[in-house]
C-alpha cells in the first residue's frame, strides 16, 4: 500500500495536507479502514511496545503472549538465559500456536496439526513430512526484542527503529529507580471500545485532568498553569538532591529530526504539597525505590516511542501502554512495578498501590470511549488545542509524520 491509496473517497495524501495544525485530526483519521491499514503498515507494526519486566520472565521456559492490532507474540527466555521474542503463528499452516497468555514450558506445540518448536522458536516435531523437507526453514520467525534497563519491548517490524541512544541517555534516570530489579507487583488490562489514537491523545494532555480526575487532580500539579506549576517543581528540586535523585530533562520524543531512531523523554515533575507518592491520601504505599533515601514528593515521567509510558513515583513505577486491538478497539495495559525484594502484604498492599490509576484509567476509558462516539457524528469537526494540549498537538504531528512516511 502506499500514502496515495484511495477506497475511492479518501486519498490519505490528501487528509494529511489538509491537516489544520493546532487542530484535533479529521474524522476519517478515526473510522477509514484504509487509515488504518496504513498505520499498521507504518506506525504499529514499526515502533516498540512495551511488553512488560524481565521479572515476569525468571526462569528458562517462562514465557508470556502479547498482542498488538494483529499481530500475537511470544515472549521466552530460553535456556540460555536470554529473552527472544518469535510470531506466534504456526510455520505449517498458520495457526496461533500459543493459546495461554503466560506460563513456563519446555516446548510450544500447535494445536491444529502438533508441530512441535522448542523455546528457541527450533522446528522438534512434525509428523509425516517428507524425507527432504528442511526442519531448519519451519522455525518460528523471529520479532525484534529489546531488553532495556529490564523492560521488554517488541517492535513486529524487522528493521526497527534504533534503541540505542535511548538506552544509553536513559541509563542514568532509569538506574536511579534501579529498573533492572524492580518486579511487577500488579497487572491490569483495560479494553477500551475506542479508537488506539483517541486512548493515547488522553493520556498526552492533562486538560481533561481537573474534570475528569478528583483523585488524580488533588496530588498532581499538571493540571495546573505554568506559572503555579513552576512554584511546587521549585521547591521539589531542592528536596530532590537530598532524597538521591539528580535534576535531569530528557527530550527526545520529537523524531522529526531523527527518524529511523525511537523517541524518547524524562522529566521530574512536583506533586502537590503533602502528597509523598501517588496513593489514595499520598502516603506511602511501597519501599523506596533503587538509590532514594527519602520521598521528595516528586513524579518522573519516561516515554518510550509511540505506545509506552511510565510514571515513576519514589515507591513505584506505573507503566502504560496502549494499543490497537482494531480499527475501534484499543487496550491500556497497566504494570505497577516495585522494589525487587518487597513482600505483598508486607511491604505492600496490591490494593493501595494499584488504586489511584485505576479509578483514574477507569474515567479515562469513559471519557475516550465518549469522545470515540462523538468523532462519529457528522457533526464532529476538529477543534483547536488549548495551550495544556502542547504534548498532544506534537503527537498528532508525529502520527501524521510517520503516516506519511513510506
Ligand atoms: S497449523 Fe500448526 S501444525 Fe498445522
Ligand atoms: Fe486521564
Amino acid at each position: 500500500m502506499t500514502a496515495t491509496h484511495t477506497n475511492g473517497h479518501t486519498n490519505i495524501d490528501d487528509l494529511i495536507a489538509a491537516h489544520k495544525p493546532g487542530h484535533s485530526l479529521d474524522q476519517r483519521f478515526y473510522v477509514d479502514p484504509d487509515v488504518y491499514e496504513l498505520e499498521l503498515e507504518r506506525i504499529i507494526n514499526r515502533n516498540w511496545i512495551l511488553a512488560g519486566h524481565q521479572s515476569q520472565l525468571p526462569n528458562a521456559g517462562d514465557y508470556k503472549v502479547m498482542k498488538v492490532g494483529r499481530e500475537s507474540a511470544i515472549i521466552v527466555r530460553g535456556k540460555d538465559g536470554d529473552i527472544r521474542a518469535f510470531a506466534n503463528v504456526c510455520r505449517h499452516r498458520g495457526s496461533l500456536v500459543c493459546l495461554e497468555a503466560h506460563g513456563n514450558t519446555r516446548k510450544f506445540t500447535c494445536p491444529y496439526h502438533g508441530w512441535v518448536y522448542d523455546t528457541d522458536g527450533k522446528l522438534i516435531g512434525a509428523r509425516d513430512m517428507p524425507e527432504d523437507f528442511d526442519w531448519d526453514a519451519h522455525g518460528l520467525l523471529p520479532v525484534s526484542c529489546e531488553v532495556i534497563h529490564g523492560l521488554i519491548f517488541l517492535s513486529f517490524s524487522d528493521n526497527p527503529p534504533s534503541v540505542e541512544n535511548c538506552r544509553k541517555e536513559l541509563a542514568e534516570p532509569m538506574g536511579q529507580f534501579d529498573f533492572p530489579n524492580l518486579k511487577v507487583a500488579a497487572y491490569k488490562e483495560y479494553p477500551i471500545p475506542a479508537n488506539w489514537k483517541l486512548s493515547i491523545e488522553n493520556y498526552q494532555e492533562c486538560y481533561h485532568c481537573a474534570t475528569a480526575h478528583p483523585d488524580y487532580a488533588r496530588m498532581h500539579t499538571l493540571m495546573l498553569d505554568r506559572k503555579k506549576r513552576e512554584r511546587v517543581q521549585g521547591h521539589m528540586k531542592e528536596r530532590m538532591e537530598a532524597c538521591g535523585l539528580r535534576d535531569i530533562y530528557i527530550d527526545r520524543i520529537d523524531t522529526a529530526a531523527r527518524p529511523g531512531e525511537i523517541g524518547y523523554g524524562y522529566s521530574r515533575t512536583a506533586l502537590f504539597d503533602g502528597y509523598k507518592t501517588g496513593s489514595r491520601d499520598g502516603s506511602p504505599v511501597a519501599p523506596l525505590l533503587g538509590e532514594l533515601t527519602d520521598y521528595d514528593g516528586g513524579a518522573s515521567d519516561f516515554s518510550f516511542g509511540a505506545f509506552s509510558f511510565l510514571l515513576a513515583y519514589s515507591d513505584h513505577v506505573v507503566a502504560y501502554v496502549f494499543s490497537p486491538v482494531d480499527k475501534d478497539n484499543s487496550r491500556c495495559d497497566i504494570y505497577w512495578l516495585v522494589r525487587g525484594d518487597a513482600e505483598e502484604g508486607k511491604d505492600y498492599d496490591v490494593d493501595e498501590l494499584t488504586w489511584l490509576w485505576d479509578v483514574t484509567t477507569e474515567a479515562d476509558k469513559t471519557i475516550i470511549v465518549n469522545n470515540f462516539k462523538g468523532v462519529r457524528s457528522r457533526f464532529y469537526r476538529p477543534g483547536p488545542f488549548s495551550g495544556m494540549e502542547r504534548a498532544e498537538k506534537t503527537y498528532v504531528d508525529w502520527l501524521l509524520q510517520e503516516l506519511a512516511r513510506p
